[in-house]
């Protein structure tokens, strides 16, 4: 395919939405594609807002919920609080496609669901969660935060058993999805709206 203008969803909302979606479920599930690590934005308590890059784990669109690991501990666990406003963001270049979500986040601590993350976690992911004292705490000297016996080397799983406290998950439901769709022939934008009265995406075309 050569043109853009080929592109079957550059004049339908319909499948702009599902190509939103395909995007970001394959962005969950594939390492490399850059979807894989989008910015996510909260909002500090003096009104800041304050972003940071993380992994999504899981884009499950029936349910509209996108899935991040953290640590309990982090600043952004207590920004979204018991369910604060958070906005996700990622640009995908071979796809041309901007994605800018937003929804209400909430952090699973000790549920089923963030066991299931854990046990799903790498047992060098799960290292991370060990880190004393807590992510982003001021240290004197220059820290990964581990303890050196288990720096330098793939733990063992009774090693970092005990990060299993520090680790949560970041459930979001996603309730707007905007599209940004590049093309030589002329861009596309439009705005996804979830309608709770009738359980469906609206979908409204945007000026780029
Ligand atoms: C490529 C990459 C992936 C990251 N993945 C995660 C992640 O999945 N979860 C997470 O909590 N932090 C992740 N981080 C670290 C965050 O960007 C951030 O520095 C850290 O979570 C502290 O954020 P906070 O103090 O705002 O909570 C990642 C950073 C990079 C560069």
């Amino acid at each position: 395919m050569s043109g853009v203008s080929e592109q079957p969803f550059l004049d339908d909302l319909a499948l702009s939405l599902e190509e939103a979606w395909r995007l970001l479920v394959s962005g969950s599930k594939d390492r490399k594609s850059p979807l894989h690590t989008p910015s996510v934005a909260t909002v500090q308590n003096n009104g800041s807002p304050s972003q940071r890059i993380m992994v999504l784990r899981e884009a499950a669109r029936e349910d509209r919920i996108l899935r991040f690991n953290t640590d309990v501990r982090a600043s952004k666990v207590v920004d979204i609080g018991d369910g604060g406003p958070v906005s996700i963001l990622g640009y995908h270049p071979e796809a041309k496609v901007q994605l800018r979500l937003s929804g209400l986040g909430r952090i699973e601590h000790n549920s089923s669901a963030g066991d299931a993350a854990w046990n799903e976690a790498t047992l060098y992911g799960k290292r991370c969660y060990l880190a004393d004292p807590a992510p982003g705490s001021p240290v004197r000297a220059p820290t990964s935060g581990l303890d050196p016996a288990v720096e330098g080397r793939k733990p063992e799983g009774f090693e970092v058993a005990p990060a299993r406290e520090n680790f949560a998950i970041l459930l979001i439901e996603i309730d707007k999805i905007e599209w940004l769709y590049l093309a030589h022939t002329g861009h596309r934008r439009a705005l996804f709206t979830w309608n709770m009265d009738n359980s469906k995406w609206d979908g409204q075309w945007l000026v780029p």
